[in-house]
Order: structure tokens, then sequence, then C-alpha cells
């Protein structure tokens, strides 16, 4: 197996927020009191008011600087509360009304306003306190209930007291030990007060914490991070995005995202120094689903960083940027993002009719208001629609945000001082599957993917992250020669990047060139002899290919560094099987499933030894839980129908062998094998059946005709069986069998 890298580059992505609020318990008290309603008091219609749309944030322990949700509290608070509210400084809202109908909207309506009004001019009556709605209750832990497993940084950070903000990379590994689906992330700051906002990113090769193997528990410094996206396509799909107000993230039915063993999670946190020193030690809560995702949601990105360089003073600079779209979406969310120089924010996309659908407007952008904002509805965007992103910067001494006094150059970068102009869009393929350009079947994120990065390319033609990914995603979709074109000369530019090189291997091993892909391999590997994926793959070319000898001595020292990875104990096991060394074979897949027992790989491998080896059980028991770690080739299912013959099961046989036929009927072995199976048992008619479908798959399989004429004379149809056994020998004239049996046949005819 390969290991192809799909680089994603993200800045400071974000998520989908659904509050985890106390709604059920609000919209039964806010039905009370209908009846009689003439001046506003605090028990009605104030606290539902303020319950609805304040104290998540103004509670104890909220982001809020005070709490609301006594009488007393909006009684003291209820000039400030009159004019934020008539202002729109609170709830915070950036979203103008009419350019996208969002789920979470906190606009207050024109209503709720009077009310407020009418209240504090009244001088804030508390009405009948027995009436008044029950205060919505609110823990300080997970706000989700006890999540189904919690990751905790494994040190703490601490944050000096002042100086720049500062970003954080916390690891977690994520101890599970097979394939999870995630319906809900919660994060737990462990000091609220510091913490800006947070991101999570999915490390698939645990690429990072490798990486930094020696110091990596403390957290590593930095905000943009390149990762692999390991062997299969898998573009970062889910805004995973917090904070202080908006605690937890659920994910809409079916779009749970998956996490394997072996994976990392990594918060990207924005940590702002307080004036005291503080410390943090962010805990990740994870919650489960068994349910498998049903739909494949994906994150684009608009943005033209390369043309930031704002003068200072120019009170109105504009940055653009557009995509094509090349098949039909539904878009799910999206998170504008600009640091204190942005001020109008907005994006739009424009059918192939010409019918504009405005996607958000932020007319007074404030990065400390920043949010994911979903869509209540899915919004269809058809194929050929351009989406645009119009951003407007303010750098003149009258932007109050502005950082600088007077205003300087301002050109594009991370620190919150620089400018950034990203649109990150959530989009729903409406078919999974779409047609690529060669008329091939392909996942629809990949023309997506490939769209995206040709606009980056067409915009910047050395803009050597899009380069890659179009070469990995034409050696995703099969088209090995052009990742060759594109790799080696990403490999000319940058003769020193191991990566490169080994993806370049990869690519001349997936076009059958595997003794050009050993030579690079080899030759990553003195570009950087820890290069864990160079070292993995050229240990496995050399295993397919009958070097059982390099290939362990590869595997070796792959271990050497890195002595628990899985993988390479199963690679290990496999080549020392080959080698003859069954003991040592053992021990090293007993290993690899110690630290992963869902390898599907290893599992199978282990099995074929102890299948030869004469130990039917363990190899039923192996290849069991290969099937529910989720393979599906049919080669398990066959090897698991011999171990069952040999232990004499040969009705688990036989289900073995239809699990095979449902994966694949288009192979004829499986056909016949049940054939064989079924004749054993007597069921001759049912294993004619079968052995007639095995050849009309595979006309031209002399064995096949071969044994369907001893099935026929078993059942005794000898007219039958003589024409089969006559269309085997023409096919292979040398048929010993089929010869001999004819001759049985007429024999045992001339004797009637
Ligand atoms: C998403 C969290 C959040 C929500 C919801 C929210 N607030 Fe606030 N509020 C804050 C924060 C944070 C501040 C501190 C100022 C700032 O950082 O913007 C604040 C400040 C205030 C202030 C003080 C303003 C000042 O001039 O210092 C008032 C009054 C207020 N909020 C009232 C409300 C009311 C009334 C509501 C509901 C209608 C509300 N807030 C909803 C987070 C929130």
């Amino acid at each position: 197996m390969t290991r192809t890298v799909l680089i994603t580059r993200r800045a400071a992505p974000a998520l989908l927020i659904a509050l985890a609020s106390v709604t059920s318990a609000l919209s039964q008290t806010s039905a009370v009191a209908k009846a009689i309603v003439p001046t506003p008091s605090w028990s009605h219609p104030i606290a539902p008011i303020l319950y609805s749309n304040c104290t998540t944030c103004h509670r104890p322990g909220g982001a809020g600087p005070f709490s609301l949700l006594t009488y007393d509290d909006a009684r003291r608070w209820s000039t400030q509360i009159l004019t934020v509210t008539q202002s729109r400084f609170m709830p915070p809202w950036l979203p103008e009304p009419g350019y996208g109908d969002f789920a979470d909207n906190r606009r207050l309506s024109a209503e709720d306003l009077d009310k407020i009004k009418g209240w504090v001019q009244d001088g804030m009556p508390e009405g009948n306190a027995a009436e008044a709605p029950t205060p919505p209750k609110y823990t300080s832990e997970w706000q989700l209930g006890t999540p189904d497993i919690v990751l905790a940084a494994p040190e703490s950070f601490t944050v000096p007291a002042d100086g720049q903000d500062l970003f954080r990379n916390f690891i977690y590994p994520v101890s599970v030990t097979r394939t999870r689906y995630v319906r809900a992330v919660e994060i737990l700051p462990g000091n609220a007060r510091v913490v800006h906002h947070a991101n999570i990113l999915i490390d698939r090769t645990a690429e990072l914490r490798r990486q930094y193997a020696s110091d990596w528990r403390a957290g590593i410094p930095g905000m943009e991070l390149e990762i692999g996206s390991g062997d299969r396509f898998d573009p970062d799909s889910h805004f995973l995005f917090w904070k202080p107000d908006t605690p937890a993230v659920v994910e809409p039915p079916g779009m749970a995202w998956r996490i394997d063993p072996g994976n990392d999670l990594i918060l990207n946190i924005h940590l702002k120094p307080t004036g005291r020193v503080e410390t943090v030690q962010p805990r990740i809560g994870l919650y489960f689903t068994d349910k498998a995702p049903t739909r494949a949601p994906m994150l684009l990105q608009l943005e033209h960083d390369a043309a930031l360089d704002i003068p200072a003073g120019n009170s109105h600079f504009v940055v653009e940027d557009e995509l094509r779209l090349p098949i039909a979406v539904y878009a799910l969310g999206i998170y504008p993002h600009a640091h204190y120089l942005g001020k109008q924010l907005e994006a739009w996309s424009i059918a192939p009719n010409g019918a504009r659908t405005p996607l958000i407007l932020i007319k007074d952008w404030d990065i400390d208001r920043q949010s994911v904002y979903s869509y209540r509805k899915p919004l269809l965007l058809p194929a050929g629609s351009v989406l645009h992103m119009r951003y407007i910067y303010d750098n003149s001494p009258a932007n109050p945000r502005n950082p600088a006094n007077p205003p300087i150059r301002v050109h594009n970068g991370n620190r919150s001082t620089d400018e950034m102009g990203h649109l990150w869009l959530q989009v729903l393929p409406v078919h999974a599957i779409e047609r690529d350009r060669h008329g091939h079947d392909s996942d629809a994120r990949m023309l997506l993917e490939r769209a995206w990065m040709e606009h980056r390319l067409t915009r910047d033609p050395t803009d050597r992250l899009a380069a890659y990914n179009l070469a990995s995603l034409d050696s995703m979709s099969g088209n090995a020669s052009g990742a060759i074109s594109i790799y080696s000369k990403l490999a000319a530019a940058e003769p020193t990047d191991a990566r490169i090189a080994t993806s370049l291997g990869a690519a001349q091993q997936q076009n059958g060139d595997w003794r050009s892909a050993i030579a690079t391999y080899k030759h990553a590997l003195t570009l950087d002899p820890a290069y864990t994926d160079a070292r993995y793959n050229l240990a496995t070319v050399e295993l397919q290919h009958d070097q059982y000898d390099a290939a362990a001595a590869d595997y070796r020292a792959l271990l050497q560094q890195h002595p628990d990875d899985a993988a390479g104990h199963g690679g290990l096991g496999a080549a020392l099987a080959q080698l003859q060394q069954p003991d040592a074979a053992r021990t090293e897949f007993d290993r690899a499933l110690a630290l992963d027992p869902a390898q599907t790989d290893t599992l199978a491998n282990y099995a074929s030894l102890e299948l030869g080896a004469n130990n039917p059980q363990h190899t039923q028991e192996l290849l069991t839980k290969a099937i529910a770690a989720g393979a599906h080739d049919p080669a398990i299912y066959q090897q698991l129908a011999f171990a069952d013959q040999q232990t004499r099961h040969p009705e688990e046989a036989e289900a073995a062998l239809r699990s095979a036929i449902a994966v694949d009927p288009s192979d004829p072995t499986n056909h016949s094998l049940l054939a064989q199976l079924l004749a054993a048992r007597g069921d001759l008619a049912s294993a004619i059946t079968e052995q007639q479908t095995a050849l009309r798959i595979n006309q031209k399989d002399a064995d096949g005709w071969s044994n369907l004429g001893v099935l026929h004379a078993q059942s005794g149809q000898a007219a039958q069986a003589r024409s089969d056994f006559e269309r085997a020998l023409a096919l292979d004239p040398q048929h010993a069998q089929a010869r001999a049996n004819l001759a049985r046949l007429n024999t045992g005819a001339a004797k009637q």
C-alpha cells in the first residue's frame, strides 16, 4: 500500500456550530402568559428574550462580562442593555439580513427591540415573579454530557502575561481501536480567558507528531500547517471551529466524520495574553455515533492573499477572488475571515443563467466576533456557477480597529497585525459521483479540488502546493503518468524535498515502474534518512517484488526510528513469513496488532501464514477480524472458506464464499469454490448452477469445464458431461483430468 500525500494548507478555519443551548426549556416557558400582556415586565417578555438571546454568554463563567440571569442583574444593566440592543452591538451578530438565511441567527427582531425599549422606559418593572420562566441551567463541564472519549493535552502550556498573540498546536493521539464516526466535538480550553478561538485539524498520518518526535507533548508553535492526507482522498470537510460562546460542534444527521486508529487531532489554538501569566491545558471531548456518514461535504476556499498589499491611509482597498464550480453543489455553511483592517466582507454566487445567490454580507467586520455561519436550508448552486468574494479593507486612521496609528503599509500574513482575506465555504456535491473530463466516474469532491487547484495555479504558476495536489489528484484518479510529469517538475525545482521525491516514487510504483520507484525512494532517503513514508514505501515495494531480505532490513530501519509503527511491524512480519521464519513473523504480527488491531493487511498476511501452517482456527479468527475491520477483498473470504473447510464448518465456508460473491460477483473463482463446496455437501444441482455461472464469466477456463463435467457425470447427465470434457480439451488439449474423465465416461457408457 502506498501512502500518497495530498497537502491541504489551512490557516484559521472553522466550525459548524450548534449552540448547546436550553431551547427546549425556553420554548415551553415562552408560551406562558400569552393571555394578558399589558405592560412589558421582566417576568414577561423580558426574561424569555434575555434567556434566548443573551445568557449563553451572560452567565457566570460565560464569555460575556456579567450575568443577566436574574431580575436584579437585568435591572442593574438596563440602560446599557437598551443602548447595545438598539445599536445592534448585542447580541453579537455580523451578517446583514437578506444575505443568506442562517441557522443560528442571533439578530433580535424589531418587536423584541421594542419590548426592551418599552420595559426600560416604563422603569423596568419586575411583574409577577411567580410567572417568570425558570432560568436556564448551564454546566461548566461538557455541554453535551459525558463524551465517549476525552483527549487531554499531555502537558500544559504557559501563556506569558503580555506580548504578541500566540498560536499553539496541541497534538492528541486518538485512542480508538477501530474506525469511529464523530457526531459532535466539544473543547474545554482549561482556561477560557486566554483562548480567543481554536480549530481542530485531523492528521491522518500522525505526521506532525513524528516530525516533532521529541517535543510534541508541549505543543508546537505556528499557525500554518501542511499535513499530508494519507493514502486516500480525504479533503478537509468540516468546520471544527471553537470560540468561547459556541462550545459544542454538532454535525447534522448523516455528516459524522471518520476517525481511524493512528489518527491524531491537532488543536490549533489562538491565545491572547491577559496581563497575567496563565496556563492552558485544553481537553477535547468526542461523541460517537454508529452511523457511518452518508454525505461527504468538502471545504472550498477563496482568497487572493498575494494581492494584499494595502497602502497606509487607503480606506477602500478591494481584494477579490472567484471560483467556477464544475459541478452542482449545496452550500451548507460559510466562514469569512479577515484581520483588523477588514471592513466589508461579501460573497455571492452567479448561476450560468445569471441568477445571483447572496452568500453573506458583513458591513462592519470585527475579528473578535468571527464565526461560522450555517445556512438554515442548503443553498443549491448549479454546475457552472461562479463563486465571488469581495473584501474591502480600511487602512485609514478612521478605522477604529486599525492596530497601527498612524497607519502603515500592510501585507498578507498570519500575525494579527498582518492582513488576511479568506472565505471558506462548506459544500455538499448534489451527486456524490460525477463524470470527470475523461469520462470516468469520480468522487465529485475530486472535481472540486481540481477546479480549485487549477484556479490557484492560473493565478500563480509557481503555486507549489496547488501543483502538488494536482499531481496527487492525477495519481488518485489512476493517471500515474500525469502525476509523474508534475512531480518530476516539482522535484527539479525543489531537489532537496524528500516528500516530493517520495510522491514521485509512489507514482512510478503505480505506473508499474517499480525499479525506478525503488531508486527514487532510495534517493528520497538520502535527502532525509528519517523520512518515514519513503522508508515504508521502499520496504513495501521490496516486499511485493520478492526482495524479502531488503524489505526486512528497511522495515527494521523504520522500526528503529518508530518502534510503535504498527504497519512497520506488520510489513516486517510479512517479510519474515516469506523468509520462512514463522515464529519471528508471528512475534511481529502480534506486535502490529497490539498497536492497531484493525490493520486489514496484517490480519490477512498473518492469516495466510496460519493457513499454510495448518492452524485453521487461528486463521478463522484473524480473517473474521479483518472482515470486521472493513476488509472486503474476495481473497479474504476465499481463505476463510478454506479454513472453514479445514475445520469442517461447511456452512460457514459457504457463508464466507457467498460474502465474497456479494462483494465481487464478477470473480469466477468464488463461484467455482462454492460449486465444489455445494458438491461436497451433495447439492449437485446448485453446484452445477454455480459452476455454470463461473464459466459464463470466464469461458476459457479448461479446469472449470472439466469440473462441470464431473458434476454433470455425478448427477447422471452423461451427455452434458461429455460435452463439458470436450470443451475443456478443446481449450487445453493437454488437460489430463478432462481426458481421463472422458475416457472413464466412454468406458462407463460402453458398459451400460
Ligand atoms: C456571543 C456571546 C454574547 C451574547 C449572545 C450576548 N453578549 Fe453581551 N457581551 C458579550 C461580550 C463578549 C461582551 C464584552 C464586550 C465585547 O467583547 O464585545 C458583551 C458586552 C455586553 C454589554 C456591555 C456593553 C458595553 O458597553 O460594555 C451589554 C450591556 C451586553 N453585552 C448586553 C447583552 C444583551 C442584552 C444580550 C442579548 C440580547 C447580549 N449581550 C448577548 C457577549 C455576548
